[in-house]
């Protein structure tokens, strides 16, 4: 019997979606047909509960009390509000319609109840067969403008998630002009609830930080045209009672990698208004009559099981609903990347010297970074020229990439291209390609432009450079990299009524590109990149398993970077590698095995010249190659539990990955700053099973250092002690294997 199911009670109008923990209910106000928002949250067993809407309460449905209506409009929970007519609170949708007027209201029209879930047209969405989810369309009209709105809920079997999206389709003769579409809105009580972001900079990405939710709005977004280093395209509402492992979260993420808003509104009556969508700002979409406008995807996700069981939900959903690359379940090939090894400065010598010294440790891809095309012997200059610098590599990249082959090693290859050098032929032959307003100097970004990606001749030159190169030689691995935002928005392509397009257009183009580039090379290891991790976005994980983190590879920087990243991505989607010491961002120096430690909780790798490092660091690359054998299984496909957090304690950080059967666990600590004179630190595990016994051994050969064998009670309730090590940024890993499970 399914845990999943959708129904809608006839009598009281009442849809119900149930997950296995989870229920969402949307009510139909009789002879009005407002669609009401009932419920979201921890599961409930009646279907009837239209009394959650209060229409009962004054101001009574306009039906009753007309006088009021717009009391009514401004204190229910609609569940797509509508706008101008009354509710002042945010609006789910904005138009200018033929007569420039701006109002919108949507009654129901009809339902239909779908097995398994349609894809969303050029957008990335979650996916699942006919047995693993199921899906709620509801079509609401404005009969004045002509205007139908679907809305879609698909839930899961496996997962406690409701994923929601809306089209709008122009029944009427005009053209309407969309200048805001919500993909999800939510009304819901305050309680205590505060609102949780992920924030930062370049080589700062996803920070965690917690706020009060005020009066009024409280919004974090994007307009530089892709998700961004700055904001994150997620929200939370965490109980102020809630912790790690209990209390109530709601987690709102968005499957998008352009311009965003999330944003809560705190009402009079202290209720919240939760939106997330495209930013409205510079958007003003044009719909023709006939024409769909399909907004892209919102996950909800309800947990009383804490952060932690929003992320493990997340984690199984991206996994199992999200990630279509044939590597998803798979090892990938330890790479090493020449980019902080020699960053512009190489030629096939150098990268053969590299190629040679990672094969003898265990390495088992070479990753040729920036610089390998055009003049590119530094950032100024030749991207859209992706023609092989044959000074650098003498005979061309076949030649190169064959002998890397015969190495024993995969060769993988990085571009950038969405970008134009304004010193690069294609500028100097197309400069209207360029994304620029005209008669306006457009911004310079580490002096590069961002190719107008709407216009049909620039992504079919865009797209066949990247095939014509992936066509030349054995290229087992892309990293699409993006190092600069969008300014100056302007498309010589577009018309004057379309230019509010561009923005979104370009990221469909950014989809357009990615699969057809996933298609043509089905094999092929795809990792996005964008100045580190300025893209890393649910949008991309569709494209490509694994996502460049952050530019910033130092351990302890990451340890707060990849907790940020792991709330809501699974490890397996995490790029990670270790790199030379001082660190190239921040110049600490940390011991080789604590950064390798961090990275093995991430898809691994180097980004390091191999063939000067210290012997003593060497010598470490197999141990760390063995481990990574050893456990990556366990991590790319277990569940996550955060123990302790050095961006709160600021001494040490810990977290485990647990094996779905319970049998095996990894446990990762790092004690960033040794304390002097203090006993050992007793770590409580989580995630468990009580009643198994498990060995405690250190390293790769889990029959090595058995210390002890406990019950998962004594590991979790009790904790195993980790000794003070000596010196700051030490690390230790901790395997745990159930007796008798032949671990
Ligand atoms: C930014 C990326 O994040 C780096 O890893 C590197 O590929 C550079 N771009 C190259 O320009």
């Amino acid at each position: 019997m399914s845990d999943m199911n959708i129904s809608y009670d006839e009598k009281t109008r009442i849809f119900k979606l149930d997950t296995a923990r989870t229920s969402y209910l949307i009510g139909i106000v009789d002879d009005e047909g407002f669609i009401g928002h009932v419920y979201y949250g921890k599961i409930i067993s009646d279907s009837s509960a239209s009394y959650l809407m209060r229409t009962g309460e004054a101001p009574f449905v306009p039906s009753q009390n007309s006088r009021d209506r717009s009391s009514f409009f401004d204190a229910f929970p609609m569940e797509f509000p509508s706008c101008n007519t009354g509710d002042y609170r945010e609006s789910a949708i904005e138009l200018l319609d033929a007569r420039g007027h701006n109002g919108v209201e949507i009654v129901y029209q009809a339902h239909r109840i779908l097995k398994g879930k349609p894809g969303l047209s050029g957008l990335p969405a979650t996916f699942g067969g006919e047995t693993e989810c199921m899906t709620l369309e509801i079509d609401g009209m404005d009969k004045v403008l002509g205007l139908k709105v679907t809305l879609r809920y698909s839930i899961f079997e496996d997962v406690d998630v409701v994923a929601r999206s809306v089209s709008v389709k122009n029944m009427s003769e005009e053209s309407f002009f969309l200048t805001r579409l919500m993909s999800a809105s939510i009304d819901m009580d305050q309680e205590d609830y505060r609102l949780l972001t992920l924030h930062g900079s370049w080589a700062r990405e996803r920070h965690m930080e917690s706020r009060e939710i005020g009066c009024g709005k409280t919004s974090v977004g994007s307009t530089r045209g892709e998700s961004s280093h700055q904001e994150h395209p997620f929200m939370a509402l965490v109980s102020e009672t809630a912790a790690q492992e209990r209390g109530s979260v709601y987690g709102f993420h968005f499957i998008y990698s352009g311009n965003f808003i999330a944003q809560v509104e705190r009402t009079q009556f202290d209720s919240l208004r939760v939106q997330m969508g495209i930013h409205p700002k510079n958007f003003c979409y044009q719909v023709k009559p006939g024409e769909v406008f399909q907004a892209p995807e919102v996950i909800l996700t309800y947990s009383d099981e804490g952060l932690g069981g929003m992320s493990r939900t997340l984690h199984d959903l991206y996994r199992n609903h999200l990630i279509r690359s044939p590597y998803k379940d798979k090892k990938r090939p330890i790479l090493i990347n020449n980019w902080e090894a020699t960053y512009f400065n190489f030629n096939t010598e150098k990268l053969l010297d590299i190629a040679r010294e990672a094969r003898k440790a265990g390495i088992e891809m070479l990753v040729m970074d920036d610089g390998w095309f055009g003049r590119r012997n530094d950032d100024n200059t030749s991207l859209g020229d992706w023609k092989v610098n044959e000074e650098k590599l003498k005979g061309g990249l076949k030649p190169l990439v064959d002998q890397v082959n015969r190495i024993g090693l995969k060769f993988g290859i990085w571009f950038e291209p969405e970008m134009v050098s304004p010193d690069s032929d294609l500028y100097r032959t197309h400069p209207d390609w360029a994304i620029a307003i005209p008669g306006r100097t457009p911004c310079r970004s580490r002096n590069q432009f961002v190719l107008d990606l709407t216009r049909r001749e620039v992504l079919e030159y865009v797209y066949n450079s990247v095939a014509e190169v992936l066509h030349s030689a054995n290229i087992e691995y892309v990293k699409w990299d993006m190092n600069r935002q969008l300014t100056d928005l302007g498309s010589l392509y577009l018309g004057r009524e379309n230019q509010g397009e561009l923005s979104h257009r370009y990221v469909l183009a950014v989809y357009e590109l990615q699969e057809r580039l996933i298609k043509e090379f089905p094999d092929l290891l795809l990792e996005n990149c964008s100045g580190g991790g300025a893209r890393f976005d649910p949008g991309m994980l569709y494209y490509s398993p694994q996502i460049w983190c952050s530019d910033d590879t130092d351990a302890i920087e990451r340890l707060v970077i990849q907790e940020g990243t792991a709330l809501i991505y699974p490890l397996s989607a995490i790029g990670a590698h270790v790199s030379d010491c001082p660190n190239h961002t921040v110049g600490r120096s940390t011991p080789f095995s604590t950064r390798g430690n961090v990275a093995l909780a991430g898809t691994f790798g180097y980004e390091l010249d191999i063939t000067k490092i210290s012997e003593e660091d060497k010598a470490q690359i197999p141990e760390q190659v063995a481990l990574y054998h050893r456990y990556n299984d366990l991590v790319r496909e277990g569940d996550y539990y955060r123990i302790a957090s050095y961006r709160q304690n600021h001494f040490y950080d810990c977290w485990a990955v647990v094996s779905k059967d319970k049998k095996e666990a990894l446990v990762t600590f790092v004690q960033v700053l040794r304390r002097p004179n203090h006993h050992s630190r007793m770590i409580k595990l989580k995630g468990l099973n009580p009643e198994m016994r498990y060995k405690v051994c250190e390293g790769t050969n889990p029959d090595e250092g058995v210390g002890c064998v406990y019950y998962g009670d004594t590991l979790m309730n009790a904790g195993i002690p980790m000794e003070e090590m000596w010196g700051d940024c030490q690390s230790r890993l901790i395997f745990l294997a159930a007796e008798g499970s032949g671990v």
